[in-house]
């Protein structure tokens, strides 16, 4: 792996799910682990960088040497990732982020009666897509495209609409790879309209390739 150079380069990296409370018992949340994200913090961190891993709520031990923040829901995280996102050259958002969450939180716990219960939901913000809108020259910016179909029409839309320089195309229909597994395999599409397969292999490798990747751009562009 690159290591960096003179400088520390600050890299912000979000990881697993989040959870949006229906009572205080209750959550709607997703079947991210984290190992993405955390694997993305280790390689940062081996390639000597300043690492800040904001993380939903997971199983995962921490990465020593990396800040960790910890929180639970999409606006918990959006307030984590904006605080910091000022100080980073490098932003990664691996996160799998709840797009919407209950319209109200009921206090206690609902009670069960006869027939079934409507939840209403509105939307999160978009942090990626928030930090996109406002993109400072000197910042790369990558996000994760989590699809089961079109992969990459699909990840190619969100790169654009969220102004990002990067965007991993992650096939979540296949259970071998993505959500909750050790392995995986994605397809990086830059902003340049170069793209670059990253074959089947564990998170950990797959991380360490992205991170050099994307460090080779960063450290050329502080030069
Ligand atoms: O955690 P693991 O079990 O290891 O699994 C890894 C992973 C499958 C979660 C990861 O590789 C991945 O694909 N993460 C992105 C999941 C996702 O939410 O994808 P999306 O296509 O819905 O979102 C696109 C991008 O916008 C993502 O970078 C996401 O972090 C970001 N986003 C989404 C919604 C939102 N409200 N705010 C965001 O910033």
């Amino acid at each position: 792996m690159k290591n960096c150079d003179n400088k520390k380069i600050r890299i912000l990296i979000t990881a697993g799910p989040t959870r949006e409370k229906i009572d205080d018992v209750r959550f709607i949340t997703n079947r991210s682990s984290g190992k993405m994200g955390y694997a993305l913090a280790e390689a940062a961190l081996k390639s000597r960088m300043d690492v800040t891993l904001i993380s939903g709520p997971v199983c995962l031990n921490p990465v020593n040497g990396v800040k960790t923040i910890k929180v639970e829901s999409a606006s918990e995280m959006a307030a984590a990732v904006f605080q910091n996102a000022p100080e980073c050259e490098i932003i990664i958002s691996a996160a799998a982020v709840a797009d919407y969450m209950p319209e109200t939180v009921t206090e206690g716990k609902i009670k069960k009666r006869e027939g079934g219960l409507v939840l209403k939901l509105k939307r999160t913000t978009d942090i990626l897509e928030t930090l996109g809108a406002s993109k400072r020259k000197d910042l790369f910016l990558v996000g994760f495209a989590a699809e089961t179909e079109k992969l990459l029409e699909n990840a190619e839309g969100k790169l654009k609409k969220k102004n990002l320089d990067l965007i991993i195309a992650n096939n979540v229909a296949d259970s071998s790879i993505g959500f909750n597994s050790d392995s995986n395999e994605v397809t990086l599409i830059f902003s340049t309209g170069q793209t670059v397969d990253i074959p089947f292999g564990s998170k950990k490798s797959i991380a360490e390739t992205i991170i050099d990747k994307i460090l080779n751009i960063v450290q050329k562009k502080h030069q």
